[in-house]
């Protein structure tokens, strides 16, 4: 994953690379580095956020910065980014893996190297061949075509005023700032700068200066790029009155649908009917998609079979053990991020193949939505806790729009209302069920149809902001293993659209156990939940657990913006 910077112009670059870090740090936060050009390059490296490097400053005009999630090499100062060469001249920071770093690293065993990452390969190859009098344009083309893997790379060299940028399966976009260029992993690392960018296609590199660019391709002939113009999110998040975006971010759901609908009903609907179209013509439908992303595909496949449409999901990193596509297929990726590796595997995968790919993602230009040949945007705004709430929210409620348009009946423009009343009405009841909840080790919670995918998505917020093993299941499972464990005092949460579901059958039967027993329905004295159709249930149902797991992590004193081992956007296979 991890989060890169460069930065070449008139300003001073460091507080420009650390704005821009701080922007960036959602995509890894176990340690950060900035490596400026002055007549030395000069590094700072911290482990942990980008706060600790604030007061680390350093001055130059080019510059380039890193935020980390560890891949090889642990947590440590000196696996933080940066990487340099033996003299010191070369300074490297990288997003993806470099597969083949061990082979290149034993031809340059006369080299020092400091850190176990991957990455450091880099310098020393660059140094290496800089030593063997090649240019440094010279050695970039070599270096190219040596490297195996994913990466996105920005470079600076000693005493030369440019910035060198190469990438291949890792994003990585150009702004075009009044007082010069950055690089980055995306585009909200400078939206509040500019809303002009290049972006990197797989085996581009650049070399930059601080007026001009040039972009060479995978042949490294010259290319000439195009500027687009993109809408984004103007500036860092604010917080606001809220203690975590996380809470912020669920606050924010009422609004990100009503923005939805609308621009589903107006600027998308001409894309919207497209892909209805496409669903009718293609023998067969597809949706990939990864972790919620996926959830929420899952709950596409339920909405669409209700209008009578035949569909299908797979987990995006089993998608090529599974798969059948062909040239008759529709392949639907959804992601938040657009950039998660494993569904742009099943993309590219698929477009080779011979698939038609339309996707359904939040973040504009992301590398799937390039790779598509169209988008539908999910029109949420930039999500920052790590964990997918409104997001979430948004990809169902699209889905559900979709079906709509196959006779699905989703009753939708209540919708923000109702979730608004949903938070309002039950903030306080879910802060008492979070402290009875605090010290279980584990919770189970159980749906039927509709409610499946969303006891899955309960279940993994609950895992990855409260760290509390939860396991989200079809009720009727239960008896065939499960049930083994529910005894005297275990967490059981039931999602129960209406009094006869037949998720009731399970929820007696976890209850004469000695379960305890949380009953999420409209029928319910506990919660307040409108009397509405079941896919609106459903949205209820995950607004509930989202704030569970929230109140669960506060009582448990928690990182709850950024947990413990993971990043928002997923970009490493
Ligand atoms: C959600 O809370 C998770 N952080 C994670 O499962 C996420 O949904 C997954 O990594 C997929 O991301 P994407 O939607 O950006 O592709």
């Amino acid at each position: 994953m991890c989060g890169i910077v460069g930065y070449i112009g008139t300003d001073e670059a460091f507080p420009l690379i650390i704005q821009s870090l701080e922007k960036l740090e959602y995509r890894g936060y176990d340690s950060a580095g900035v490596a400026l050009l002055g007549s030395d390059i000069k590094v700072v490296k911290v482990v942990g956020g980008i706060d600790k490097l604030k007061n680390k400053i350093l001055e130059g005009r080019v510059g380039i910065g890193h935020t980390r999630w560890a891949t090889h090499g642990g947590v440590s100062e000196r696996n933080a980014h940066p990487h340099l060469s033996c003299d010191g001249e070369i300074a490297v920071v990288h997003n993806g893996i470099i597969e083949n770093w061990e082979e290149l690293k034993e031809e340059l065993r006369n080299h020092k190297f400091v850190s176990e990452t991957d990455t450091e390969v880099v310098a020393h190859f660059l140094e290496e061949r800089l030593g063997k009098g090649l240019s440094m344009e010279e050695a970039l083309k070599e270096l190219k075509s040596r490297l195996k893997g994913t990466y996105a790379l920005v470079i600076l060299k000693k005493g030369d005023d440019r910035i060198y940028a190469l990438k291949k399966d890792s994003p990585l976009v150009l702004g075009i700032l009044e007082s010069g260029f950055m690089l980055a992993s995306d585009i909200y690392a400078f939206s509040d700068k500019t809303n002009k960018a290049i972006f990197f296609e797989d085996g581009e590199h650049a070399i930059i200066r601080r007026n001009e660019y040039r972009f060479f391709d995978s042949e490294n002939r010259v290319v000439e790029k195009r500027i687009e113009n993109f809408s984004w999110s103007s500036g860092k998040e604010e917080i606001g009155n809220f203690e975590h975006y996380m809470l912020k971010e669920i606050h924010e759901e009422p609004n990100a649908v009503r923005r939805l609908l609308l621009s589903l009903r107006t600027d998308q609907r001409e894309k919207l009917e497209a892909l209805k179209k496409l669903m009718e013509t293609k023998r067969k439908v597809m949706f990939v998609a990864s972790g919620s992303s996926y959830f929420a595909s899952l709950l596409g496949v339920y909405f669409l079979h209700r209008a009578g449409i035949e569909s299908q999901t797979l987990i995006a990193s089993e998608f090529h053990n599974y798969e059948r596509v062909n040239g008759d297929t529709l392949v639907i990726p959804i992601s938040q991020s657009g950039e998660t590796m494993d569904v742009l595997d099943a993309v590219k995968l698929s477009k080779r193949k011979g698939a038609e790919i339309v996707s359904i993602v939040n973040v504009p230009h992301s590398s799937i939505q390039r790779e598509s040949r169209f988008s539908l945007e999910i029109k949420a705004g930039q999500e920052v806790c790590v964990a997918a709430t409104k997001t979430f929210i948004n990809q169902v409620v699209l889905l559900m729009e979709l079906a709509s348009l196959f006779g699905y009946r989703a009753e939708l423009d209540t919708l923000p209302q109702e979730i608004e009343h949903v938070i309002k009405s039950n903030e306080k009841t879910i802060r008492k069920l979070a402290r009875r909840l605090k010290d279980k080790n584990d919770i189970y919670i159980i749906g039927r149809g509709v409610t499946y995918p969303v006891a899955r998505e309960i279940a993994l917020k609950l895992k990855e902001i409260a760290y509390i093993h939860a396991e989200g299941m079809m009720g009727g499972e239960l008896k065939h293993g499960t049930l083994a464990l529910i005894e005297e005092g275990v967490p059981v949460i039931s999602l129960i659209p209406s009094k006869d579901d037949e998720v009731m059958s399970n929820v007696i039967e976890v209850e004469s156990r000695g379960a305890m027993s949380i009953r999420i329905s409209p029928e319910s004295k506990e919660f307040k939940i409108p009397q509405t159709n079941s896919g609106k249930f459903a949205v209820f149902s995950v607004v509930l657990g989202q704030l569970l797991a929230y109140y669960i992590a506060k009582e448990r004193g928690l990182p709850i913006d950024k947990p413990r081992n993971l990043a928002k956007s997923v970009t490493v296979k």
